[in-house]
This record gives structure tokens, sequence and C-alpha cells, in this order.
């Protein structure tokens, strides 16, 4: 496979404090150098035996194949982030940013210190859509730390010096202050609408259990916090109780196999939530028995590892005091 480069989507003469001469040394030199560097890559791992090569040289040669396309991919992204008015940003875009940042300001703020901090060590600053959370971030990288996974990138900063040392010489502030003047929010808009319509990552839930009514464990931790009446028990298995060493805070631990034994003691009045070692099955399980004898049951999700993943409080649990 050969990767083909993208022609120059900004026009050179319309950028407003950098010359064309900035550009095009930039477009050829740097962009068309990593393209050039990952065709050679790409023939080098082509021509390898994956079965007989050192581990050592696929190890480079994937690794520096990373660094190169990530280049590729963020020049292309940079040169079709200038071309525009950068303080005209559409409304539904500044709509975006308000809600993720606070303000089109904040943003703005936060973007330049990010870049401003680059000036050093250089790499990209970069304002990247991030499906699972369905939200906008800022995020600084390099070719070979290529950032947040899953993240669709929508306005990239170039601030390796060769991208502004012909024009700007060592003063990156100034480069960074014409790269926001010349923003292409109308680019930058159509990218973002593109990558709302990406699917976040599917939602982890068992789909044994996908009807039963669950609570996250940021739920548990409200009510419990704010005293709000609720029951939680921990309905992990006898055997695996037998070796745990703590219990969630608040909780009371019941063996899920003798429900009819303990079911008497709960009221139907306050909400239960049941939870075992990884949040399924035994909890759900436990949850469906309560909910079928009338009680208002929910399992929380994740259960005590996610509890303690989260460093949810815990407190020393005595297997010796449950026979
Ligand atoms: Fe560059």
């Amino acid at each position: 496979m050969r990767y083909q480069i993208a022609p120059l989507y900004c026009r050179p003469w319309t950028i407003n404090g950098m010359t064309p001469r900035q550009i095009e040394s930039h477009y050829e030199n740097n962009y068309g150098g990593a393209v050039l560097r990952l065709n050679a890559i790409a023939d080098e791992l082509a021509a390898l035996d994956p079965q007989t090569a050192p581990a050592h040289v696929i190890s480079r040669l994937k690794q520096e194949e990373m660094a190169a396309l990530n280049s590729t991919l963020l020049h292309e992204l940079y040169f079709a982030s200038l071309g525009g008015d950068g303080r005209a940003v559409p409304e539904a875009m500044a709509a975006a940013i308000t809600r993720d940042f606070g303000s089109v300001d904040r943003w703005r703020h936060e973007f330049i210190a990010l870049a401003n901090a680059l000036a050093v060590s250089a790499g990209w600053a970069l304002l990247t859509w991030v499906p699972r959370e369905g939200r906008l971030i800022n995020q600084s990288v390099s070719d070979t730390s290529p950032g947040v996974a899953g993240g669709i990138t929508i306005l990239a900063l170039d601030m390796y010096e060769h991208a502004y040392h012909l024009d700007f010489g060592a003063n990156s502030a100034a480069y960074v202050a014409t790269f926001m003047r010349n923003i292409d929010w109308g680019a930058v808009q159509g990218r973002y609408d593109d990558a709302i319509e990406a699917k976040p990552p599917r939602p982890l839930v068992q789909k044994e259990f996908g009807d039963l009514p669950s609570v996250t464990i940021d739920e548990v931790r409200v009510m419990l916090q704010s005293g709000e009446p609720v029951q939680v028990i921990d309905t992990r298995p006898r055997h695996y109780t037998s070796r745990a060493q703590d219990i969630v805070e608040g909780a009371v631990w019941r063996d899920p196999e003798r429900v009819d034994e303990w079911i008497g003691e709960l009221s139907k009045t306050t909400p239960v939530v049941t939870f075992c070692v990884y949040g399924f099955h035994i909890g759900c399980q436990t949850a469906v028995a309560l909910r079928k004898a009338g009680f208002d049951a929910r399992y929380m999700a994740g259960g005590h590892f996610a509890w303690k993943a989260v460093k949810g409080p815990v407190k020393l649990f005595d297997p010796a005091a449950l026979s």
C-alpha cells in the first residue's frame, strides 16, 4: 500500500502574517518528508518476514511507522486548519466549545497556553472530539505520543520549530497568535459535524441482564454520603468472601445462596442496591430475586472491584464473623 500525498488545503497567500515561503517549505520538506518516510517504512515492513525478523527490528519499524503516520495525518489537519478568519467562530461550533470549556474565550486561552508550553519541547496542540465522553478536549501530543485513544482531532497547531522559524525565528508566541487569527472555523465546523457522527464505543452492558435497572458507583456514593435511606447489600459468593479482606463502607454482606433467609430483614419502602465481585451475574441475580419479591432493587454496575478502582471507601471485613 502506498500513502498518497494530499494537496495543500489552505491558500498560502491568504494567510495573514505568514509568508507563502514558510507554508511551502513546511508542506514540501516536513509534510512531504513524512509521507516519503512513511512509504519507505511501509516498504521495509512489507519486505520483512514477521516469523523470522528480529523482534527489535519489527518494534523499531512499527514505532517509526506510527511517528511518520501521525506526522502525515497531523500535518494534513494543520494545513486544513488555516486560511480563515480566526475570530469568526460559527454559532454551532461556538456552542459546542462553550458546552465543553465554559466559553470560547476560555477554550482559546487554554489552547494558546498549551501551544506556548510546547515552544520548548515541540509537539502539537490539538482540539479533539472524544466519542466515549461525547465532548471536546484540548491535548498536546507529539508524533511519537499520539494522544487520547479513539479521539478525532478537528483542529491542529504544529509547534515544531520548522513550522515557524522562517517567519518568526524563536518568537513562537507570535506564531501561535498568528495561527489563532487564521483558523478556518468553517473547516473545523465541518470536521466537528463529521466527528460527532462517530459512534462511541459499545457500552459494557451484560446482555443477559440488559433490562435490569442498575445504578453507577458514583450514584451509590452520593446516596451513602447524603444519608439518603438505602440498603446496600454485598452478595459476593461465600467462597469468595472467605478470602476477602474488605467490604464497601455502608454495605452489609449477605449470602446470595440464602436469599430466603435474609430477605425478611429488608424494608420494602427503602431502595435496595446489590452487587457482587465484578458487578454482574450474582449481584444481578439477587436483584432479580428481590424485584420479584416486590423490592425496589437495582444492581451496582462494576461491583466491588469498580468501587475499589475509584477508591470508594471500604472497611475491614472479617469473614470469620459470617459463620
Ligand atoms: Fe510540521
